[in-house]
């Protein structure tokens, strides 16, 4: 089965509106627009809407770094779905281990963040990853398998269709400290099986899991090669147009 590659760039809290709409524009010209794959960035809240327009007619896809699982409402802080698509976005980044680890994002919460994003028609793209710790002490799949089990839950079958994975080591992230191309496949292998017992193979067959966690030009191609990582979500790289150039265009 050929799933189309997703390469995402999460730009975390950097870039402002000239260096963030530059960045925008020159990924949008490095994108060499190839069927295979899809091209994600997901820029600060406040610079989306003028990002979506700077790259629109790219095939660029914009997604935000976050979302709530409300359309609006006394909820300080947050994004709704219906805000993110307003701004010209089609994706939510959830999940992410920053987002569990600094400001305390359980497995309930978002797991009403994934619903929420289906709910408004958001691809939703569920981060997962354990800790060096939990890596060390033998609990990586164990740990996996409830991020999975508890952001899935209630998500249907036909509802898959828009949900991504992205498996990124804690102990990765930021870190220069990639996984090497056969932990990364092992890990995404027994997402993939999860995915299947908890659905059906179909689903597991169609889903896309990205691996994050220092991805760089120099071993996106390696990454790539695996037969069950589907792409990338690629933090510092995302930040300079070269790097994030190379690995968008991956061989
Ligand atoms: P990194 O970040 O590529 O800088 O390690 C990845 C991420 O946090 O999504």
């Amino acid at each position: 089965m050929q799933r189309k590659a997703l390469i995402a760039g999460n730009w975390k809290m950097h870039t402002t509106l000239v260096d963030g709409c530059a960045l925008a524009t020159g990924v949008a010209k490095s994108f060499d627009g190839k069927d295979d794959r899809e091209v994600l960035i997901a820029p600060p809240f406040t610079i989306v809407s003028e990002v979506s327009h700077v790259i629109k007619d790219s095939g660029v896809i914009i997604g935000g770094q976050n979302v709530c699982w409300e359309t609006s409402g006394a909820f300080t802080g947050e994004i709704s779905p219906t805000m993110l698509h307003d701004a010209g976005a089609t994706a939510a980044i959830i999940g992410h281990s920053e987002r569990r680890q600094i400001f305390g994002e359980n497995d309930e919460m978002i797991n009403k963040r994934v619903r929420g994003a289906i709910k408004f028609k958001l691809l939703a793209v569920l981060c997962v990853g354990e800790t060096l710790e939990e890596r060390e002490s033998g609990n990586t799949f164990s740990v996996l398998e409830t991020q999975v089990r508890k952001g899935l839950d209630q998500v249907t079958a036909e509802e898959m269709k828009q949900v991504v994975i992205a498996y990124e080591p804690v102990w990765a992230i930021g870190t220069g400290k990639t996984a090497s191309k056969e932990q990364a496949q092992e890990t995404h292998a027994f997402i993939r099986g999860l995915i299947e017992n908890l659905f059906e193979k179909g689903v597991a067959e169609e889903l896309r899991i990205l691996y994050g966690g220092s991805v760089k030009p120099v071993n996106i191609d390696e990454l790539m090669a695996q037969p069950d990582i589907d792409g990338a979500l690629v933090g510092g790289a995302a930040l300079d147009v070269e790097s994030f150039g190379r690995i968008i265009n991956f061989k």
